[in-house]
């Protein structure tokens, strides 16, 4: 892979955008080489005035064929996770760290497959635009990916998981929310042995988001 055929999102990017023109934007970016075998772009989805964003890693097969985050079984769980924390989904905005559905084949199956630190720095501008117009209160991170794009490579969800922390100074945003909260990705849930447990887990992190938003 040469580097004119990953030169990152930024020239999609409109001036001054708002999430409409953000997602109309975005059906024409070719800043890194995942748009080829994917069916179409996955940007972010829900209300400007939600004051909480959700930041999944990327879109998968469901979400690659719908047009729209979490729409397909990790969706499922967290929307059932977010009903038991006590947050409304009128109040969150969905989005992902790269937005467009990183797979192989196997037979006919589309097996997903963790986006590369390249694909997550080329697709961060339509993030950083996400984040600008939208200027949530809190960020929830959704497992490895998402807080390894916030925080650096050296992040692990384990460790920092169901405590609310400050946006780093690293990443540059106009207005940068108050809290950041990492939790467990939804579709950890499934792949887990002890799915309850892990469950939990994610529904106990999200009520300290819930708390948080009531103040
Ligand atoms: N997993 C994610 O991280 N994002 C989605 O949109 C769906 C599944
Ligand atoms: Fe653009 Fe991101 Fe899709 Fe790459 S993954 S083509 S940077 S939208």
């Amino acid at each position: 892979m040469v580097a004119e055929e990953r030169p990152g999102a930024e020239r999609w990017v409109p001036g001054k955008p708002t999430l409409a023109g953000l997602r109309a934007a975005a059906t024409e970016c070719r800043g890194c080489e995942l748009y080829r075998d994917a069916t179409q772009v996955v940007m972010g989805a829900g209300l400007r005035r939600a004051r909480l964003v959700l930041l999944g890693e990327q879109p998968g097969d469901q979400e690659d064929r719908h047009g729209k985050p979490f729409v397909g079984p990790a969706g499922r769980v967290l929307d059932r996770a977010l009903d038991e924390a006590g947050i409304d989904p009128a109040d969150t905005y969905r989005t992902n760290v790269v937005k467009h559905f990183r797979w192989r084949a196997r037979g006919k199956q589309r097996i997903h497959q963790t986006p590369q630190q390249a694909h997550v720095t080329a697709c961060a501008p339509w993030l950083a635009a996400e984040l600008a117009v939208h200027r949530p209160v809190g960020v929830v991170l959704l497992g490895g990916t998402a807080g390894k794009a916030i925080y650096g490579s050296s992040f692990r969800v384990g460790e920092r998981r169901g405590q609310l922390t400050d946006w780093p100074t690293r990443v540059e945003v106009d207005h940068p929310p108050d809290w950041v909260l990492p939790t467990t990705h939804p579709s950890a849930v499934l792949r887990a042995e002890d799915r309850d447990a892990v469950y939990d887990g994610l529904v106990a992190d999200l009520r300290v988001a819930s708390r948080a938003l009531a103040g």
